[in-house]
């Protein structure tokens, strides 16, 4: 086997899975809370975060691609000539014939981005994780309809008990966050059903995105980073439409404060936790796989779970802690695989 990349001493698929359970839970928390916190009327655009995220994650992305393109031997100790022979490898490789096929899951990727900041803005920061978990459905569907791959029964039991226990947590409706002294219309009001609906669809197109992203990486050589930078080119389009619409229904004031009016410190930290999410997506795909990534999600189902009785005086409910544990144990099954069949296991375990 070849050896194991780590970091400090930790391999990097630990890490990064790690790193992904705690990311999660807090890009659950804060993405609510910066939606929750301010009344309606002072609320930032959810199309501009998904937008800076696109555009911040895509740039990261270009300068791991072009870090990783060696400085050609005719040129070594020559600065400008080699920057200049490695820019154009790059751009060859940004834009080769297959470079299209990324266009399906960056759209995928803003629809799901934008549903996102609607299910965080109507479901308390736990409800929104636990049902979040429904993209494990979506994705074996999407497997097994585009990749072929097979699941044995142990885990169809399993999909179907998660979808029970994503049902038994939304047993808890008329959730709306009250402040002493603030006017009624100033409250945020959470709308359970329109927030299911938005977690729902984001997660049918996390498991197609995913899925055909995949497909995608696996299908050829090409460097996990040129990827990214190729998916996130291919999502300023659809990204950038919400924010001209934006701007068109509003053009008193100059484009750019449009687009940043009320985008504040939480709004800004809403984005980085969702850049690093994206790097962390790809980087759990490249050195774990997608079951270990389920196992990362349902873990941070705790964490957020503990942090919302601290921080946001969640109310435990019968309900809310006989769904999780459904989900939780749910996972725990589909992620129980007998030792000896290695056959089914997910094509992209890269280890
Ligand atoms: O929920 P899910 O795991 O599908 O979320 C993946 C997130 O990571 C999305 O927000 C997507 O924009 C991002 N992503 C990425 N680069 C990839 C794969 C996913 O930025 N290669």
């Amino acid at each position: 086997a070849s050896s194991v990349p780590t970091l400090w001493g930790i391999p990097l698929k630990y890490l990064s899975l790690i790193t992904l359970a705690l990311q999660n839970s807090m890009l659950a928390l804060i993405m609510h809370y910066s939606r929750v916190s301010t009344p309606p009327s002072r609320a930032y655009s959810a199309a501009t975060a998904v937008l800076m995220n696109e555009i911040l994650k895509g740039t990261i992305s270009l300068v791991i691609a072009f870090s990783n393109i060696p400085a050609p031997a005719d040129t070594a100790g020559q600065l400008l000539p080699s920057f200049v022979a490695r820019a154009k490898r790059l751009a060859a490789e940004l834009f080769s014939p297959d470079c299209w096929k990324l266009s399906i899951p960056a759209i995928l990727y803003v629809i799901q981005n934008n549903l996102q900041f609607v299910a965080a803005s109507n479901l308390a920061a736990v409800t929104f994780q636990v049902s979040s978990q429904m993209k494990i459905l979506t994705t074996a569907a999407f497997s097994v309809i585009l990749l072929r791959k097979k699941l044995i029964s142990l885990q169809w039991t399993a999909l179907l008990f998660l979808a029970i226990g994503v049902g038994v947590v939304q047993i808890q409706l008329g959730v709306r966050v009250v402040r002493e002294g603030v006017p009624l219309e100033d409250i945020h009001t959470m709308n359970a059903l329109k927030g299911f609906i938005a977690v729902a669809t984001a997660s049918l197109t996390s498991g197609l995105a995913g899925v055909y992203f995949e497909m995608v990486l696996k299908g050829s050589q090409t460097d996990l980073w040129v990827r990214n930078v190729q998916l996130s080119l291919f999502s300023l389009l659809p990204a950038l439409a919400p924010v001209f619409y934006l701007y068109a229904s509003d053009p008193q004031d100059g484009w750019l404060s449009a687009l940043f009016r009320n985008f504040g410190g939480w709004a800004w930290g809403t984005v980085f936790v969702q850049v690093f999410g994206g790097l962390l997506t790809a980087l759990v795909i490249k050195y774990a796989d997608n079951i270990l990534k389920g196992f990362a999600t349902s873990l941070s189902i705790v964490i957020s779970f503990l942090v919302s009785v601290a921080l946001f005086d969640f109310q435990i409910t019968f309900t809310f802690v006989l769904g999780s544990t459904i989900v939780l144990v749910a996972t725990w099954l589909y992620n129980h695989q007998p030792k000896r069949s290695e056959s089914f296991l997910w094509a992209f375990n890269w280890s």
